[in-house]
Parts: C-alpha cells; sequence; structure tokens
C-alpha cells in the first residue's frame, strides 16, 4: 500500500481528461496534476524542447513526492517516454499511447479502417503506429494532424460553429477518404470535443486514451503493491499560468468537485531550475 499521491502532467488542461476515469476506478488516489499553459501547446515544437519541458515538470512532481508519473499528453509520450524513464528510474513512469494502441489492436479487425488524429509531433512520430504493430501488424491504419485543435480547446472555443468547422477542416477528406470506421482520440485535449466529433461523423467509433489510461495505471500500481487506502482527499492543479479558464475547465471536468483551495499556482524559472508557488 502507498498513499503517496500519483503525479499527471500535461503541455496544459487536456489531460485532466484522464482524471475522473481514474477517480471513478481509483477513488482512493490522489493526484497532483501539472499543466504547463505558460507554454502550450507542445504539438508543433522541436523535440529538444519537448524533452527539456517535459524533464522539468517531471522533476517537479518527483521533489513533490509523487509514487508514479503519468505522461497524459500524447506529444510527449510519443517523444520523451524512455528519456523521462532513463532520468526518473525511482518511480514508474507510464505513456497514454502504449495502452490505447494495446486496445485498437485488440478490439479491431482487418475489416476495419482506423483513424488516428493527433498533434504535429505525435502524428510525424508515428507512435501509435509502432504500438499497434507491436500488438497486431495486420490492421489498417491512417494518421493526419489536427494542430488548430489544441489552440482552440486552450481557449474553451469548443461548442460552437468555429470548432465544428476546424473538424471538418482537418477531418472530412480523412474520413470519408479513407472510409474510416473508427478514430482514436490521439491528443488527450480532444475528448473535450469528442460531442462535437460524434454530431458530425455519427457512424465513427470513437477510442478516448483517456479512459482506457486508469484500467493500466490500476494494474501497475496493483502488481507493485502501490495501491492507496487514503480516506482524504487533497488533489492538488498546477499550472504555470493559471488562467480562469484552466480554473474553469478543472471545474467542468471534474463536475464541480474541484476546489480552489487546493488549485495552486506555480511558475518554474527555467534558467535557475527553481519553481515558485
Ligand atoms: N494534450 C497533448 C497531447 O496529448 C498536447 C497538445 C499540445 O500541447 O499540442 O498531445
Amino acid at each position: 500500500m502507498d498513499n503517496r499521491p500519483i503525479g499527471f502532467f500535461d503541455s496544459g488542461l487536456g489531460g485532466l481528461t484522464c482524471i475522473p476515469p481514474l477517480m471513478k476506478k481509483l477513488p482512493d488516489e490522489r493526484i497532483i496534476y501539472f499543466g504547463d499553459t505558460a507554454r502550450t501547446p507542445y504539438g508543433s515544437k522541436a523535440t529538444t524542447t519537448i524533452k527539456r519541458f517535459s524533464a522539468e515538470i517531471a522533476g517537479f512532481l518527483v521533489k513533490s513526492g509523487v509514487k508514479m508519473i503519468v505522461i497524459a499528453c500524447n506529444t510527449v509520450s510519443a517523444t520523451c517516454v524512455d528519456e523521462l524513464r532513463r532520468r526518473f528510474p525511482q518511480i514508474p513512469i507510464l505513456g497514454i499511447i502504449e495502452p490505447a494502441a494495446r486496445c485498437v489492436a485488440e478490439s479491431c479487425t482487418q475489416e476495419d479502417n482506423i483513424g488516428i488524429i493527433g498533434t504535429k509531433v505525435t502524428i510525424a512520430s508515428r507512435a501509435y503506429e509502432a504500438f499497434i504493430a507491436k500488438y497486431n501488424d495486420r490492421l489498417s491504419i491512417y494518421e493526419t494532424s489536427c494542430p488548430a485543435f489544441v489552440p482552440l480547446i486552450e481557449e474553451g472555443i469548443i461548442d460552437n460553429d468555429i470548432m465544428d468547422l476546424t473538424i471538418k477542416y482537418y477531418m472530412d477528406d480523412f474520413v470519408r477518404g479513407n472510409s474510416l470506421d473508427t478514430v482514436v482520440l490521439g491528443c488527450t485535449h480532444y475528448p473535450l470535443i469528442s460531442a462535437n466529433i460524434r454530431r458530425i461523423y455519427p457512424h465513427l467509433r470513437i477510442i478516448n486514451p483517456s479512459d482506457i489510461m486508469a484500467d493500466t495505471i490500476k494494474r501497475v500500481l496493483g502488481e507493485r503493491d502501490m495501491l492507496a487506502d487514503a480516506p482524504e482527499k487533497s488533489n492538488v492543479f498546477y499550472a504555470s499560468d493559471l488562467s480562469e479558464n484552466f480554473v474553469n475547465m478543472i471545474d467542468h471536468i471534474l463536475e464541480g468537485e474541484s476546489d480552489d483551495a487546493r488549485i495552486r499556482f506555480l511558475n518554474f524559472d527555467v534558467e535557475n531550475g527553481e519553481e515558485h508557488i
């Protein structure tokens, strides 16, 4: 048994979509979440930059005493997971791509046409294809990046025509041209627009990696006898630039269960490697 918190991080608020499924499955676990809202989006940045940012955040989470790190970001999972595991060997570090890829490999057939949507970096890495092929190399996989989704979602532009038009701009040809029947939300921001995608393409089966992550966390903690039985809850959500939108999104995603007192502001002094809360 281990009552230390689980650390989650993302470039912004997308990784918050991993939290409700975890709270449902493992209600005794405590969470420290870090959203790098000052430097989002990561998905169009150079890999070296993403590696530097994610090492800083993982270092902060390790110093904060987490028992596990969940990379609640596909872009970081696609590019930095091995390096983060090398740098921080003392705790398990889980990427979000492999469990989702395994679910695709096990639940789809050769008849399916599977689309992966994600950031430029995630799609260029071909990490989904590689992980899916590890479990099933006979599936038809198509990938495309949708770089404008994250900035719009971070701005809270979700429930309106601008978002719907942007979805059609990136996905119409992709879905129809490849006769897709399945789409994987290969960015943790995208579950926030899954209702739009479902409305526009009602025939698509949508695979949401944020939902799948909780089972993997449970299995890994269980295997290591690290599940918590902490009765008191004190989840902490940090942002490198605390925006009103981030706070609203925490409320929206956690369905009003968040509590302002538990939302703290943190700034990285990158040059000195110090953080100021
Ligand atoms: N939510 C992230 C992901 O899953 C990052 C998006 C971004 O910062 O571009 O890839």
